[in-house]
């Protein structure tokens, strides 16, 4: 399909600049954190480039640090420099946080607390995190898939154990060590993410699985409870279906074909996502957005990995695939978002693969398979143009 959106020689002919300046120039803050962190936001900003050039759009990015490198330069893992320049931008890029340095700290000092904050004070309560096999990768997972993955894991971000008080540790008279964890979900944080899950699977095939362990935990109860209401109230042509935790683990091993969107907590979704991922063949491949009312901040779902970084090897598909997902959510962009999602589709399928994803292939460095992609980005605008 050709249209003049798609095509960026048309776009370009068409746009007028207002008086001095680029028109909706965005700004994006860039937060390459710790490990492999610098080098796929690089990769995934030498896309951004790839795309501003072919669709004629400007961008703004401005790199600010978080994590473990920013307790290293400020003494906190989100100075509040970074998060006042945050708040002037229009969205974030994360790569990822986590350095085993910082591990004798206390969660509040180390560098994941930096992106927990950020979240918070983001209120982005909503996180998305579409699983796809993609068509090259089926042999790469772990299980027999009878067909290829497609849902998305709908976890809420803001709240439940990863935020609840009082949280402390401490030693008891005896000596003793313990520590303490709340969980609480209130009945407006368990409304708001079960609209946006419902609301998706009105997009999508209809169906929503919500996840809890309601046999043991009461903020389960009242989880279930609202969902049910949501759905039977405003949803009632969408499918829900309540699945425990336990059993959700085990069915996304045995019948992922199943799933259309998952529905659950924080730290359920935590959990489940990384399970999702491998699935769909590597936890390189996972993008997410995290959304709210506000500024979104998309990242991919995988951690930092020290023990990868700085050697050219890291699988940048799901920051570029949160790049697409910024592109789409936070600047309307679809048809662009839309070219790097078909451009990373393209490179794995002509069988360009990072180490994590090669199998019995010879693997190409993180740097390579960014050149790919780019090139897969120019054929693709080439096409249209040869089309109009
Ligand atoms: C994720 C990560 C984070 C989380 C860590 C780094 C704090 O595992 O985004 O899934 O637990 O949310
Ligand atoms: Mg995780």
């Amino acid at each position: 399909m050709v249209s003049s959106q798609s095509n960026p020689a048309a776009q370009r002919k068409t746009k007028v600049p207002p008086e001095g300046g680029t028109p909706n120039k965005k700004t994006i803050s860039v937060l390459p954190g710790d490990g492999i962190g610098p080098e796929i936001t690089t990769a995934a900003l030498v896309v951004l480039w790839q795309v501003a050039e072919l669709f004629d759009h400007d961008f703004d990015i401005q790199e600010l640090p978080i994590g473990g490198a920013a307790i290293r330069e400020y003494d906190s893992p989100l100075p509040p420099s970074t998060m006042e320049k945050i708040l002037a931008s229009d969205a974030v890029l994360l790569g990822a946080v986590g350095s085993p340095e910082f591990d004798h700290l206390p969660p509040a000092e180390r560098p994941e607390a930096g992106l927990l904050q950020l979240r918070q004070a983001l209120q982005v309560y909503a996180n998305i995190r579409p699983v796809q096999t993609f068509p090259a990768l089926m042999g790469r997972s772990p299980v027999r898939l009878k067909a290829p993955i497609d849902l998305v894991v709908v976890r809420e971000l803001t709240g439940g154990i990863y935020f609840g008080e009082p949280r402390y540790r401490k030693t008891s008279a005896i000596g003793e060590r313990y520590g303490v964890n709340t969980l609480m979900y209130s009945e407006h944080e368990i409304a708001r993410i079960a609209q946006v899950a419902f609301q998706m699977a009105h997009h999508r095939r209809g169906k929503v699985t919500s996840v809890d362990k309601a046999n043991v935990l009461e903020t389960s109860q009242v989880w279930r409870e609202i969902v049910t209401e949501i759905g039977r109230t405003h949803y009632p042509e969408i499918q829900l279906e309540h699945q425990y935790v336990d059993n959700c683990a085990m069915q996304l091993v045995l019948r992922p074909e199943q799933f259309d969107v998952i529905l659950t907590d924080n730290m359920f979704g935590d959990i489940l996502s990384d399970e999702a991922a491998v699935l769909a063949g590597s936890l390189g491949l996972l993008p997410s957005a995290s959304l709210g009312d506000g500024l979104g901040l998309y990242e991919p779902i995988h951690g930092s990995a020290p023990d990868l970084a700085g050697k050219n090897q890291a699988n940048p598909v799901g920051t570029m695939l949160s790049l697409a997902l910024c592109l789409r959510h936070s600047f309307g962009l679809n048809t662009e978002a839309l070219s790097v999602e078909q451009a990373v589709a393209e490179t794995l399928a002509q069988g360009f693969r990072t180490r994590d994803i090669a199998g019995f292939r010879q693997p190409v460095g993180l740097d390579e398979f960014t050149e790919q992609v780019c090139q897969s980005l120019k054929q693709q605008a080439a096409k249209h143009i040869l089309f109009v």
